[in-house]
Protein backbone atom coordinates (compact mmCIF):
# COMPACT_ATOMS: atom_id res chain seq x y z
CA UNK A 1 0.00 0.00 0.00
CA UNK A 2 1.11 3.29 -0.61
CA UNK A 3 -0.54 4.64 2.59
CA UNK A 4 -0.48 3.28 5.28
CA UNK A 5 -4.18 4.49 6.58
CA UNK A 6 -7.15 3.68 4.55
CA UNK A 7 -10.46 4.78 6.03
CA UNK A 8 -14.49 4.57 5.03
CA UNK A 9 -17.70 5.27 6.99
CA UNK A 10 -21.02 3.60 5.96
CA UNK A 11 -24.76 3.61 7.05
CA UNK A 12 -26.66 0.36 6.84
CA UNK A 13 -30.48 -0.13 8.08
CA UNK A 14 -31.88 -3.29 9.69
CA UNK A 15 -33.84 -5.19 7.61
CA UNK A 16 -36.92 -7.76 8.62
CA UNK A 17 -38.13 -11.16 6.87
CA UNK A 18 -41.49 -11.81 5.93
CA UNK A 19 -40.46 -14.97 4.36
CA UNK A 20 -37.85 -16.23 6.96
CA UNK A 21 -34.20 -17.69 6.50
CA UNK A 22 -34.03 -20.55 9.08
CA UNK A 23 -30.98 -22.86 8.63
CA UNK A 24 -27.68 -23.43 6.83
CA UNK A 25 -27.14 -25.56 3.51
CA UNK A 26 -23.35 -24.67 4.26
CA UNK A 27 -22.28 -23.75 7.91
CA UNK A 28 -18.61 -22.16 6.61
CA UNK A 29 -19.26 -20.57 4.00
CA UNK A 30 -22.94 -19.36 5.79
CA UNK A 31 -25.08 -20.22 2.53
CA UNK A 32 -28.83 -20.24 3.86
CA UNK A 33 -31.09 -23.61 3.15
CA UNK A 34 -33.73 -21.18 1.91
CA UNK A 35 -34.13 -18.14 0.15
CA UNK A 36 -35.88 -15.67 2.01
CA UNK A 37 -38.00 -11.66 1.75
CA UNK A 38 -37.75 -8.82 3.47
CA UNK A 39 -38.44 -5.42 4.06
CA UNK A 40 -35.81 -2.70 4.87
CA UNK A 41 -36.30 0.14 7.51
CA UNK A 42 -35.73 3.67 7.27
CA UNK A 43 -34.97 4.25 10.93
CA UNK A 44 -32.76 1.37 12.37
CA UNK A 45 -29.48 1.98 11.09
CA UNK A 46 -25.83 0.91 12.07
CA UNK A 47 -22.58 3.42 11.62
CA UNK A 48 -19.44 1.90 11.26
CA UNK A 49 -16.14 3.53 9.97
CA UNK A 50 -13.58 0.59 9.15
CA UNK A 51 -9.63 2.56 9.02
CA UNK A 52 -6.66 -0.07 7.80
CA UNK A 53 -3.63 0.37 9.78
CA UNK A 54 -0.19 -1.21 8.72
CA UNK A 55 0.81 -0.28 12.31
CA UNK A 56 -2.24 -2.35 14.02
CA UNK A 57 -0.55 -6.30 14.74
CA UNK A 58 -4.54 -7.44 14.71
CA UNK A 59 -8.23 -5.97 14.17
CA UNK A 60 -10.14 -3.93 16.71
CA UNK A 61 -13.87 -3.86 16.78
CA UNK A 62 -15.90 -1.33 19.33
CA UNK A 63 -19.35 -1.55 19.45
CA UNK A 64 -21.31 1.08 20.77
CA UNK A 65 -18.38 1.90 22.87
CA UNK A 66 -17.39 -1.07 23.98
CA UNK A 67 -14.50 -3.57 23.03
CA UNK A 68 -16.00 -6.38 21.76
CA UNK A 69 -13.76 -9.54 21.77
CA UNK A 70 -16.60 -12.03 21.25
CA UNK A 71 -17.51 -10.93 18.10
CA UNK A 72 -13.60 -9.96 16.97
CA UNK A 73 -13.48 -13.46 14.88
CA UNK A 74 -16.70 -13.12 12.19
CA UNK A 75 -15.57 -9.60 12.26
CA UNK A 76 -12.05 -10.56 11.31
CA UNK A 77 -13.34 -13.48 8.89
CA UNK A 78 -15.27 -10.52 6.78
CA UNK A 79 -12.37 -8.51 6.53
CA UNK A 80 -10.45 -11.51 5.61
CA UNK A 81 -12.65 -11.56 2.46
CA UNK A 82 -12.33 -7.84 1.34
CA UNK A 83 -7.96 -7.95 2.26
CA UNK A 84 -7.79 -10.39 0.03
CA UNK A 85 -9.47 -9.48 -2.95
CA UNK A 86 -7.39 -5.56 -2.29
CA UNK A 87 -4.37 -7.40 -1.76
CA UNK A 88 -4.28 -5.74 1.30
CA UNK A 89 -2.04 -6.90 4.89
CA UNK A 90 -3.12 -4.29 7.49
CA UNK A 91 -5.09 -5.10 9.93
CA UNK A 92 -8.43 -2.51 10.95
CA UNK A 93 -9.74 -0.66 13.47
CA UNK A 94 -13.36 -1.16 13.68
CA UNK A 95 -15.83 1.32 15.30
CA UNK A 96 -19.65 0.76 14.99
CA UNK A 97 -22.76 1.68 16.59
CA UNK A 98 -26.35 0.83 16.25
CA UNK A 99 -29.30 3.21 16.85
CA UNK A 100 -31.57 0.93 18.26
CA UNK A 101 -30.75 -1.83 20.82
CA UNK A 102 -28.24 -4.37 19.64
CA UNK A 103 -28.78 -8.52 19.52
CA UNK A 104 -32.16 -8.17 21.20
CA UNK A 105 -34.09 -9.72 17.62
CA UNK A 106 -33.95 -6.38 16.04
CA UNK A 107 -31.26 -7.62 12.72
CA UNK A 108 -28.59 -5.47 14.41
CA UNK A 109 -25.91 -8.30 12.72
CA UNK A 110 -27.92 -7.17 9.37
CA UNK A 111 -26.84 -3.78 9.48
CA UNK A 112 -23.87 -4.23 11.47
CA UNK A 113 -22.42 -6.80 8.72
CA UNK A 114 -23.84 -4.88 5.47
CA UNK A 115 -22.32 -1.71 6.60
CA UNK A 116 -18.91 -3.59 7.92
CA UNK A 117 -18.53 -5.11 4.03
CA UNK A 118 -19.09 -1.65 2.51
CA UNK A 119 -17.35 0.41 4.43
CA UNK A 120 -14.55 -1.92 4.38
CA UNK A 121 -15.02 -2.13 0.45
CA UNK A 122 -14.59 1.97 0.46
CA UNK A 123 -11.89 2.34 2.31
CA UNK A 124 -10.24 -0.69 0.58
CA UNK A 125 -10.92 1.31 -2.56
CA UNK A 126 -12.83 -2.17 -3.93
CA UNK A 127 -15.42 -0.96 -6.61
CA UNK A 128 -17.65 -3.96 -5.87
CA UNK A 129 -21.28 -4.05 -7.42
CA UNK A 130 -23.91 -4.07 -4.79
CA UNK A 131 -24.61 -7.74 -5.38
CA UNK A 132 -20.81 -8.80 -4.27
CA UNK A 133 -21.47 -6.60 -1.06
CA UNK A 134 -24.37 -9.03 -0.78
CA UNK A 135 -22.40 -12.12 -1.46
CA UNK A 136 -19.61 -10.86 0.99
CA UNK A 137 -22.13 -9.48 4.10
CA UNK A 138 -23.86 -12.87 3.76
CA UNK A 139 -20.30 -14.92 5.24
CA UNK A 140 -21.04 -12.39 8.31
CA UNK A 141 -24.67 -13.25 8.85
CA UNK A 142 -27.13 -14.83 6.42
CA UNK A 143 -29.61 -11.45 6.96
CA UNK A 144 -26.91 -8.72 6.13
CA UNK A 145 -27.05 -9.98 2.25
CA UNK A 146 -30.47 -8.27 2.21
CA UNK A 147 -29.55 -5.22 4.39
CA UNK A 148 -27.19 -4.01 1.23
CA UNK A 149 -30.40 -3.34 -0.58
CA UNK A 150 -33.52 -0.90 0.86
CA UNK A 151 -37.31 -1.38 0.15
CA UNK A 152 -38.59 -5.05 -0.76
CA UNK A 153 -35.98 -7.15 -1.15
CA UNK A 154 -35.33 -11.13 -1.74
CA UNK A 155 -32.65 -13.43 -0.98
CA UNK A 156 -31.77 -16.72 -2.95
CA UNK A 157 -30.19 -19.64 -1.31
CA UNK A 158 -27.94 -20.22 -4.64
CA UNK A 159 -26.76 -23.67 -5.63
CA UNK A 160 -23.21 -22.61 -6.74
CA UNK A 161 -20.55 -25.02 -4.31
CA UNK A 162 -18.62 -21.95 -3.16
CA UNK A 163 -21.80 -19.45 -2.53
CA UNK A 164 -21.20 -17.21 -5.51
CA UNK A 165 -24.77 -17.35 -6.28
CA UNK A 166 -26.49 -16.69 -2.60
CA UNK A 167 -27.04 -12.78 -2.53
CA UNK A 168 -29.92 -10.67 -2.16
CA UNK A 169 -31.33 -8.35 -5.22
CA UNK A 170 -34.17 -5.60 -4.81
CA UNK A 171 -38.03 -6.97 -5.55
CA UNK A 172 -39.85 -3.14 -5.44
CA UNK A 173 -38.36 0.31 -4.23
CA UNK A 174 -39.93 1.10 -0.92
CA UNK A 175 -41.26 4.29 -2.53
CA UNK A 176 -43.59 1.95 -4.69
CA UNK A 177 -45.40 0.59 -1.35
CA UNK A 178 -45.03 2.50 1.16
CA UNK A 179 -45.74 -0.22 4.02
CA UNK A 180 -44.72 1.51 7.22
CA UNK A 181 -43.77 -0.57 10.90
CA UNK A 182 -44.67 -0.19 14.53
CA UNK A 183 -41.72 -2.56 16.81
CA UNK A 184 -43.34 -3.59 19.50
CA UNK A 185 -40.42 -3.99 22.70
CA UNK A 186 -41.09 -6.20 24.96
CA UNK A 187 -37.52 -7.10 26.55
CA UNK A 188 -34.30 -5.30 27.01
CA UNK A 189 -31.08 -7.06 26.57
CA UNK A 190 -29.23 -9.65 24.67
CA UNK A 191 -31.22 -12.48 23.92
CA UNK A 192 -29.90 -15.86 25.30
CA UNK A 193 -29.82 -17.97 22.15
CA UNK A 194 -28.74 -16.45 18.94
CA UNK A 195 -29.94 -17.04 15.55
CA UNK A 196 -26.78 -18.64 14.37
CA UNK A 197 -27.13 -21.48 17.07
CA UNK A 198 -30.64 -21.34 16.89
CA UNK A 199 -31.31 -22.49 13.35
CA UNK A 200 -28.73 -25.07 13.86
CA UNK A 201 -30.45 -26.49 16.21
CA UNK A 202 -33.24 -26.64 14.58
CA UNK A 203 -31.78 -28.21 11.49
CA UNK A 204 -30.03 -30.62 13.94
CA UNK A 205 -33.19 -32.13 16.03
CA UNK A 206 -36.67 -30.57 15.29
CA UNK A 207 -38.71 -33.17 13.21
CA UNK A 208 -40.47 -30.03 11.90
CA UNK A 209 -37.45 -28.72 10.37
CA UNK A 210 -37.62 -30.55 7.01
CA UNK A 211 -41.17 -29.71 6.71
CA UNK A 212 -39.66 -26.07 6.79
CA UNK A 213 -38.09 -26.10 4.26
CA UNK A 214 -39.90 -27.86 1.90
CA UNK A 215 -42.80 -25.58 2.08
CA UNK A 216 -40.64 -22.45 1.88
CA UNK A 217 -40.92 -22.51 -1.86
CA UNK A 218 -44.59 -22.10 -1.97
CA UNK A 219 -44.48 -19.08 0.46
CA UNK A 220 -41.75 -17.46 -1.09
CA UNK A 221 -43.93 -17.26 -4.35
CA UNK A 222 -46.89 -16.34 -2.36
CA UNK A 223 -44.81 -13.56 -1.37
CA UNK A 224 -43.18 -12.59 -4.46
CA UNK A 225 -46.52 -12.64 -6.21
CA UNK A 226 -48.72 -10.50 -3.47
CA UNK A 227 -45.68 -7.23 -3.39
CA UNK A 228 -45.90 -7.40 -6.81
CA UNK A 229 -49.76 -6.76 -6.98
CA UNK A 230 -49.36 -4.87 -3.87
CA UNK A 231 -51.79 -6.89 -2.14
CA UNK A 232 -51.49 -6.34 1.57
CA UNK A 233 -54.02 -9.55 2.71
CA UNK A 234 -52.31 -11.67 0.83
CA UNK A 235 -48.59 -10.32 1.84
CA UNK A 236 -50.21 -10.64 5.96
CA UNK A 237 -51.23 -14.04 5.29
CA UNK A 238 -48.00 -15.73 4.00
CA UNK A 239 -45.84 -13.73 6.68
CA UNK A 240 -48.01 -14.33 9.73
CA UNK A 241 -47.87 -18.69 8.51
CA UNK A 242 -44.13 -18.10 7.97
CA UNK A 243 -43.34 -16.58 10.76
CA UNK A 244 -45.41 -19.68 12.92
CA UNK A 245 -43.44 -21.85 10.54
CA UNK A 246 -40.38 -21.22 11.15
CA UNK A 247 -41.05 -20.90 15.35
CA UNK A 248 -42.96 -24.12 15.54
CA UNK A 249 -39.68 -25.49 13.36
CA UNK A 250 -37.47 -23.80 16.99
CA UNK A 251 -39.87 -24.92 19.58
CA UNK A 252 -39.75 -28.55 18.37
CA UNK A 253 -35.61 -28.32 18.71
CA UNK A 254 -34.10 -30.38 21.52
CA UNK A 255 -33.55 -28.70 23.97
CA UNK A 256 -36.82 -26.21 22.48
CA UNK A 257 -36.33 -23.21 21.84
CA UNK A 258 -38.89 -20.44 22.92
CA UNK A 259 -38.02 -16.97 21.95
CA UNK A 260 -41.06 -15.50 23.34
CA UNK A 261 -42.12 -13.86 26.62
CA UNK A 262 -45.96 -13.40 27.36
CA UNK A 263 -46.10 -9.91 26.00
CA UNK A 264 -44.83 -11.19 22.43
CA UNK A 265 -48.49 -13.37 22.32
CA UNK A 266 -50.54 -10.60 23.08
CA UNK A 267 -49.27 -8.15 20.78
CA UNK A 268 -49.64 -11.42 18.28
CA UNK A 269 -53.11 -11.23 19.39
CA UNK A 270 -53.46 -7.13 19.48
CA UNK A 271 -52.80 -7.51 16.02
CA UNK A 272 -54.85 -10.03 15.18
CA UNK A 273 -57.98 -8.53 16.75
CA UNK A 274 -57.10 -5.27 15.26
CA UNK A 275 -57.03 -6.85 11.52
CA UNK A 276 -60.21 -8.34 12.43
CA UNK A 277 -61.73 -4.87 13.14
CA UNK A 278 -60.59 -3.96 9.44
CA UNK A 279 -56.98 -2.37 10.32
CA UNK A 280 -54.49 -3.50 7.76
CA UNK A 281 -51.87 -4.80 10.02
CA UNK A 282 -49.98 -7.91 10.37
CA UNK A 283 -47.20 -9.42 12.67
CA UNK A 284 -43.59 -11.08 12.56
CA UNK A 285 -41.42 -12.28 14.66
CA UNK A 286 -37.95 -13.19 15.04
CA UNK A 287 -35.14 -14.77 16.95
CA UNK A 288 -36.20 -12.77 20.07
CA UNK A 289 -39.62 -11.13 21.93
CA UNK A 290 -39.97 -8.29 19.66
CA UNK A 291 -43.16 -8.15 17.72
CA UNK A 292 -42.91 -6.28 14.48
CA UNK A 293 -46.25 -4.74 13.05
CA UNK A 294 -46.06 -4.27 9.84
CA UNK A 295 -48.75 -1.71 8.54
CA UNK A 296 -50.09 0.30 5.18
CA UNK A 297 -48.81 3.98 6.56
CA UNK A 298 -52.29 5.32 7.49
CA UNK A 299 -52.58 2.54 9.63
CA UNK A 300 -49.35 3.51 11.47
CA UNK A 301 -50.24 5.58 14.48
CA UNK A 302 -53.58 3.15 15.36
CA UNK A 303 -51.02 0.41 15.70
CA UNK A 304 -48.63 1.89 17.48
CA UNK A 305 -51.06 2.87 20.25
CA UNK A 306 -52.59 -0.07 20.48
CA UNK A 307 -49.02 -1.83 20.80
CA UNK A 308 -48.30 0.90 23.34
CA UNK A 309 -51.38 -0.52 25.31
CA UNK A 310 -50.09 -4.17 25.87
CA UNK A 311 -49.25 -4.57 28.79
CA UNK A 312 -45.63 -5.90 29.34
CA UNK A 313 -44.53 -3.48 26.24
CA UNK A 314 -41.63 -1.37 27.06
CA UNK A 315 -42.00 0.86 24.08
CA UNK A 316 -42.76 1.30 20.21
CA UNK A 317 -40.27 1.91 17.77
CA UNK A 318 -41.41 2.92 14.20
CA UNK A 319 -39.93 2.69 10.62
CA UNK A 320 -40.86 3.63 7.07
CA UNK A 321 -39.33 1.42 3.88
CA UNK A 322 -35.36 2.42 4.22
CA UNK A 323 -32.46 2.46 1.64
CA UNK A 324 -29.66 0.19 1.20
CA UNK A 325 -26.12 0.54 2.51
CA UNK A 326 -24.42 3.26 1.48
CA UNK A 327 -20.89 5.32 2.11
CA UNK A 328 -21.28 8.37 3.78
O1 LIG B 1 -28.64 -13.56 9.75
P1 LIG B 1 -28.85 -14.11 11.09
O2 LIG B 1 -27.85 -15.16 11.41
O3 LIG B 1 -28.95 -13.04 12.15
O4 LIG B 1 -30.29 -14.87 11.11
C1 LIG B 1 -31.51 -14.24 10.89
C2 LIG B 1 -32.64 -15.09 11.35
C3 LIG B 1 -34.01 -14.44 11.44
O5 LIG B 1 -33.88 -13.08 11.80
C4 LIG B 1 -34.82 -15.14 12.53
C5 LIG B 1 -34.79 -14.56 10.14
C6 LIG B 1 -34.38 -13.66 9.02
O6 LIG B 1 -34.55 -14.07 7.86
O7 LIG B 1 -33.93 -12.53 9.26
Amino acid sequence: MATSKRAASARARANFALVKYWGKADTRLNVPAVGSISITLDALWSDTQVEFDERLATDELSLDGQRRADQLAKVSACLDLLRERAGVRARARVTSSNNFPTGAGLASSASGFAALVTAAAGALDLKLPPRELSVLARRGSGSAARSVFGGFVEMHSGRAADGADSFAEPLLGGADWPLEVAIAITAKGEKEVGSRSGMERSAESSPYYSAWVATQGNDLRAARDAIAKRDFAALAEVSERNCFKMHAAALAATPPLLYWNGATVECVHAVRRLRGSGVPVFFTIDAGPQVKAICLAEARPRVEAALRDVPGVLDVLSSRLGPGAELR
